[in-house]
């Protein structure tokens, strides 16, 4: 059964966190969490393996899907605007078990995306030492187990320390406030759109047709290598980039006035990162033949391709790259305690996970726990399997919002909702559609762990939270 809005509501108007953040702040974070490893890593690994220069039109196609979903997020979080971001709007249209089924899915969107966004930090932060004469280990900067054709074997490697000393960092950042964070945040954003946009305005003097002549590369003859095929595997592969809007929900309850502020923060986060990567594909393609952009720093290759007259700008990208990855894992690490802090005020979690400290009021012992996990999985696991369970964990959510939205106006047409998602049922329809038709697309080992990390939840849910829900009545 689903569970009381107005009981929900009640919740929202806890004081216990501080609610500091205004509209600027919140729509900052938004695109603290969106623009990172997706544009400054994967941009250039699917133009040079799938789409070419139609990589733009797979920004683009990726873009539309997520506004689906986002257009969802942006009525719940003016509806119901609580920490728990999809897994309370589960839980108040789907009934007690979706909710945990989300809220244990969300770990993998918040968490694990952390962790995937530290290893692409600690590659940029390797190659930008190394450009001042100082030499990281690989055995010290890179997964112990990789991922080959055998399935996951040892890489020799010791363990990832520069992905766990930035999770560490920044989980200290989040245990001192989120007006401390938030302060972070802002800077870092303008860090890292300052290079984006200096690389668009320098970058686009340096376009040759021929770069884009043929735009969409012929179809090698199997699904996916090029052609229109290549172009939707691409959009599959950069929706990484787009994740990280839905953040802006987890700081419903820091909010100044979030009915109006989220949804706000929401889309037009959404809209300025989807121009920027639309801008920086078109751009990246037209400076460099997409086949030489299969590297870690695509963008790095892109300027080294116009000579030595934009050597100046190398160290200034790195410098975004860097700071535009940190803020993607201050806010993921931002989302993971909140979300945990609802879980465990409605019961499913215990009531450690709900603590919020004195003096900082943040959520200081889940922003401990959460940091810790995020960098043991940073220290040991390759980046292509963290990317991949990322994105399903996230699609699987973006689904069930969507499907909530159709269920609540249909329950509940009367509520009030500072925003209302246009053309509804089509929206939330899509939203689900679109989510879903990604989810097929991946691999299926990558199922195969989403299935064994749900089976896992189910059984926490079986053995604690339900027993203790039944107790609190
Ligand atoms: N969208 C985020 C990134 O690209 C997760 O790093």
């Amino acid at each position: 059964m689903a569970i009381d809005i107005e009981k929900l509501m009640k919740q929202s108007e806890d004081s216990s966190m501080r609610r500091t953040l205004g509209p600027l702040n919140i729509t900052l974070l938004g695109i603290g969490a969106i623009i990172g490893a997706g544009i400054f890593v994967l941009t250039g690994q699917a133009a040079a393996s799938y789409a070419g220069p139609g990589i733009v039109i797979s920004f683009i196609i990726s873009g539309f899907a997520c506004a689906f979903a986002a257009l969802c997020y942006a009525e719940f979080a003016s509806m119901i605007p609580l920490a728990g971001s999809a897994y309370t709007y589960a839980y108040a249209t789907l009934g007690k078990t979706v909710a945990w089924i989300i809220g244990w899915d969300l770990i993998l969107e918040y968490l694990f995306s952390a962790s995937t966004v530290a290893v692409g930090w600690s590659g940029y932060m390797v190659s930008f030492l190394k450009d001042f004469g100082i030499t990281i280990p690989e055995a010290l900067s890179s997964a112990p187990l990789i991922k080959t054709a055998d399935g996951i074997v040892a890489s020799g490697a010791i363990i990832n320390l520069p992905a766990m000393v930035i999770i560490g960092l920044l989980t200290m950042v989040l245990y001192y406030g989120i007006r401390e964070s938030a302060k972070f945040n802002n800077l870092v954003v303008y860090l890292k759109i300052g290079v984006i946009l200096l690389f668009i305005f320098v970058g686009y003097k340096y376009i040759t047709l021929d770069n884009w002549t043929p735009f969409i590369p012929e179809n090698t003859g199997k699904f996916g290598e090029f052609g229109w095929s290549g172009i939707l595997r691409g959009a599959g592969v950069i929706f990484f980039a787009y994740i990280g809007f839905d953040a802006v929900s987890t700081v419903a309850q820091e909010a100044k006035n979030p009915k109006r502020d989220l949804p706000l923060g929401i889309i037009i986060s959404l809209i300025v990162s989807t121009i920027l990567y639309i801008l920086v594909a078109l751009v990246l393609t037209g400076m460099v033949n997409y086949k030489f952009l299969g590297v870690p720093d695509p963008i790095a290759v892109g300027i080294n391709s116009a000579g030595n007259s934009l050597m100046w700008l190398r160290p200034i990208i790195k410098i975004g790259a860097i700071a535009g990855l940190s803020s993607v894992i201050l806010v993921m690490l931002l989302g993971q305690p909140r979300i945990f802090y609802s879980m465990s005020k409605d019961g499913f979690l215990p009531p450690l996970f709900s603590k919020i400290h004195k003096k900082h009021k943040t959520p200081h012992i889940t922003t401990i726990i959460t940091g810790v996990i995020a960098m043991i999985i940073a220290g040991i696991l390759p980046i292509g399997i963290l990317g991949e369970l990322v994105s399903i964990g996230t699609l699987l959510a973006f689904a069930i919002v969507s499907g909530g939205i159709l269920v609540l106006r249909y329950k509940q047409p009367d509520l009030p909702r500072g925003f209302r998602t246009p053309w509804v049922p089509f929206v939330p329809i899509m939203g689900i559609l679109t989510s879903l038709a990604q989810m097929i697309a991946l691999p299926f080992d990558t199922w195969m762990r989403l299935l064994i990390w749900l089976a896992i939840g189910m059984l926490i849910y079986v053995f604690y939270s339900l027993p203790n829900l039944k107790k609190m009545g």
